[in-house]
C-alpha cells in the first residue's frame, strides 16, 4: 500500500539540492501517488488535491484578477455562492449568475472580460443538467476558462474533461473518499501552463490536505466504481418509489424520462447517480422538519456521497448561505428535502421512507 509520509520535511542531499521533495506544502509522497489517480481517473494529465472543495474552488478562482469576470450557474452549492459573492467579490472580481441549463443564457453573458465560466452539473440540490460541451465551445470561443463541479456525479459517471472543459473540481469529501470520513478538494487538468498556475498557487497559500487524508481517499477510490454502481441502483430504485408516494409532490432526478435535462444527462451522463431531492405535497416547513426527524437508517446531516444514507434540509443547512429571496427565485424551495442515496439495501432505504412519510 502507499505509505502514509507523515512528515513536514525532506532530509536533502545538499544546501539546494534534495531527493524530489523539499518541504511538505510543495510536495508530499502520499498526494503525489493521490494526485496521480485523480488524474487517471478523470482522464486528466494532471491532478492538484487540496484541503477541502471549497479550497480547490478557492485555487481556481485566484488565477483571475481583478476586473475579471466570471459566469456561474445561478443554481449551485451554497458554499461556493458564499466564496464567490463573500470573499472574491470584494477583491474585484464579478461573477454573473445565469440558469446555465440553457446555454443561451451563457452566450448572453459572455463579454470581452469574461475569464471563467463556473458550471456544476448535476447541481446541488435541484440536479439541473448543463450540456458541458455546449457551454465549452461558447467557452472556447470567448477565449475564456471552463471548470465544472463534478462532485455529484463523480469521473465513473462524467468525464467533463472529455466534453471540452478546463478544469474539474471536485469536493473529495464527497464519491472519492466515500465514507464520511475526510474533508478534501481536487482540481484535474490537461494544460501544463495551467497545471502550473494551479500548483503554484496550491503550495503559494497552502491548502494542502495531509498525507493521512490523502490514504482515506486513495483508498476511496479503489471501490469508487462499485460503490457508484450501487448508488445507481438504489438511487433509481428510491426516486420511482417516492415519485409514486401519494404525500410526494416533485421529485428530482436526472433519471426522470420526462426530467428537463435528461436528454442531455444521457448523452453526458454513464448513469444517473444517488442523489435525489423532493418536496412534499403538505407544504409547510412544519412537515418537513417532521419527516427530516423520523428517519432511522437516512441520517440527518450535510454532505453526501458516502456508503451511508443521508437526508439534509438545504434551505437550513447546506444553502443557508444564498439569501433566502434568491433560492426561492431559483426553485430551491423552503420545503426541499436532498436525499443522498448510500449502498444498503434499498427496500430497507424505502422502508424508512415510507415510515417517515406516511
Ligand atoms: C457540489 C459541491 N461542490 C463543492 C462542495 C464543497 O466541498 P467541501 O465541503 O469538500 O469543501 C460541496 C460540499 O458540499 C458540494 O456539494
Amino acid at each position: 500500500m502507499t505509505p502514509i509520509f507523515q512528515t513536514s520535511t525532506y532530509v536533502q542531499q545538499a544546501p539546494g539540492i534534495n531527493k524530489g521533495f523539499e518541504y511538505a506544502r510543495s510536495q508530499n509522497p502520499t498526494r503525489k501517488a493521490l494526485e496521480e489517480a485523480l488524474a487517471i481517473i478523470e482522464n486528466g494529465r494532471y491532478g492538484l488535491a487540496f484541503s477541502s472543495g471549497v479550497a480547490a474552488t478557492d485555487a481556481v478562482i485566484k488565477l483571475l484578477a481583478p476586473g475579471d469576470e466570471v459566469i456561474a450557474a445561478s443554481d449551485m452549492y451554497g458554499g461556493t455562492y458564499r466564496l464567490f459573492t463573500k470573499v472574491f467579490e470584494k477583491f474585484g472580481i464579478r461573477f454573473i449568475y445565469v440558469d446555465t441549463t440553457d446555454t443561451s443564457q451563457v452566450r448572453q453573458a459572455v463579454t470581452s472580460r469574461t475569464k471563467l465560466i463556473w458550471l456544476e452539473t448535476p447541481t446541488n440540490p435541484l440536479m439541473n443538467i448543463t450540456d458541458i460541451a455546449a457551454v465549452a465551445e461558447i467557452s472556447r470561443e470567448a477565449g475564456s476558462l471552463l471548470c465544472v463541479d463534478n462532485t455529484f456525479a463523480s469521473p465513473y459517471l462524467q468525464n467533463p474533461l472529455d466534453l471540452g472543459a478546463d478544469i474539474v473540481m471536485h469536493s473529495a469529501t464527497k464519491y472519492l473518499g466515500g465514507h464520511s470520513d475526510v474533508i478534501q478538494g481536487a482540481l484535474i487538468m490537461n494544460d501544463a501552463a495551467l497545471r502550473e498556475q494551479l500548483y503554484f498557487i496550491q503550495k503559494s497559500c497552502g491548502a494542502v490536505p495531509g498525507p493521512m487524508d490523502c490514504f482515506l481517499v486513495l483508498r476511496g477510490i479503489k471501490t469508487l466504481h462499485l460503490r457508484m454502481q450501487q448508488h445507481c441502483i438504489n438511487g433509481e430504485k428510491i426516486a420511482h418509489w417516492l415519485r409514486s408516494h401519494p404525500a410526494v409532490a416533485n421529485v428530482y432526478w436526472p433519471g426522470f424520462e420526462d426530467q428537463p435535462g435528461h436528454a442531455i444527462a444521457k448523452k453526458q451522463m454513464r448513469g444517473f447517480g444517488g442523489m435525489i431531492s423532493f418536496e412534499l405535497k403538505k407544504d409547510t416547513i412544519e412537515e418537513v422538519h417532521r419527516v427530516l426527524s423520523s428517519t432511522r437508517l437516512f441520517s440527518l446531516a450535510e454532505s453526501l456521497g458516502g456508503v451511508e444514507s443521508l437526508i439534509n434540509h438545504p434551505a437550513s443547512m447546506t444553502h443557508a448561505s444564498i439569501p433566502r429571496e434568491e433560492r426561492i427565485r431559483n426553485g430551491l424551495k423552503d420545503s426541499l428535502i436532498r436525499l443522498s442515496v448510500g449502498i444498503e439495501d434499498a427496500d430497507d432505504l424505502i422502508a424508512d421512507l415510507q415510515q417517515a412519510i406516511a
